[in-house]
């Protein structure tokens, strides 16, 4: 590790670095998206190169496809995969009970589905992750491009029904164009502050045409590891 790390990346570093622990020859492993998971990747790599740990990696995006080749793991597809023995990841939040919002990075349909086939998820974060409601993170939501608008009516009308409502629903973009994800779908980011009932609102937006899947992950994630700035590490 450099010893000019900021104190987040020392913490997401550590995190990742405990993680990379759980990982043993043979295994099939779910590849996260984001910063955090980049360190994981990092690791895992080097305990390729150094170790000869011989892993199968399932990465969640094109980029951490690309990463993990470029650091020396071998990457298979889900569907070659099928089953995953463990998928390592962040988040932009979790909570007391292990619920999640993620997709901050984009990722989350590809992620969801990878999580969802494993036998553990683990999340790799920083404290700032840790929240006692979910909500405060805007909620990715990832749509499919036609009528998209017609789509985010429809989910204002429905978190309104839920009285969940924030003050917006944004679509994310990138510079002047609408943010595309790996699927070619657009995301709508759901400024809602504080999430009263996770579990319905996860059931209920995806009841709606046009939705492809929602950043809440619930009852997905079985262990939090969290590293700190100043190196310790905490497992939840
Ligand atoms: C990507 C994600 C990321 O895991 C989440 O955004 C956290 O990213 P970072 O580790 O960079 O804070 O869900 O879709």
């Amino acid at each position: 590790m450099s010893a000019d790390l900021s104190p987040i990346d020392t913490a997401k570093f550590v995190a990742a670095k405990r993680a990379s622990a759980f990982i043993e020859s043979g295994m099939k492993v779910g590849l996260g998206t984001g910063s955090t998971a980049a360190w994981l990747v990092q690791c895992l790599g080097e305990r390729v190169r150094n170790e000869g740990l011989s892993i199968k990696g399932v990465p969640t995006s094109s980029r951490t496809a690309e990463l993990a080749r470029n650091v020396g793991i071998d990457v298979i597809s889900l569907d070659e995969a099928r089953w995953l023995d463990i998928t390592i990841d962040g988040a932009d939040e979790f909570d007391g009970e292990l619920n999640l919002i993620k997709g901050g990075g984009g990722a989350l349909l590809q992620e969801k589905i990878v999580a969802t086939a494993s036998d553990r998820m683990v999340v790799i974060a920083d404290p700032s992750k840790h929240v006692q409601t979910l909500g405060a993170f805007p909620l990715p939501v990832e749509v499919i491009p036609f009528g998209w608008q017609t789509t985010k009516a429809l989910l204002e009308e429905t978190i309104t029904a839920l009285d969940v409502l924030g003050d917006q629903i944004t679509l994310r973009m990138n510079g002047d164009r609408a943010y595309v994800t790996d699927e070619g779908n657009h995301i709508l980011d759901l400024h809602l502050k504080h999430i009263g009932n996770a579990r319905q609102l996860a059931l209920v937006l995806n009841q709606i045409p046009g939705v492809v899947e929602n950043g809440l992950f619930i009852d997905i994630c079985d262990i939090v590891v969290v590293g700190h700035g100043d190196g310790r590490v905490e497992i939840q």
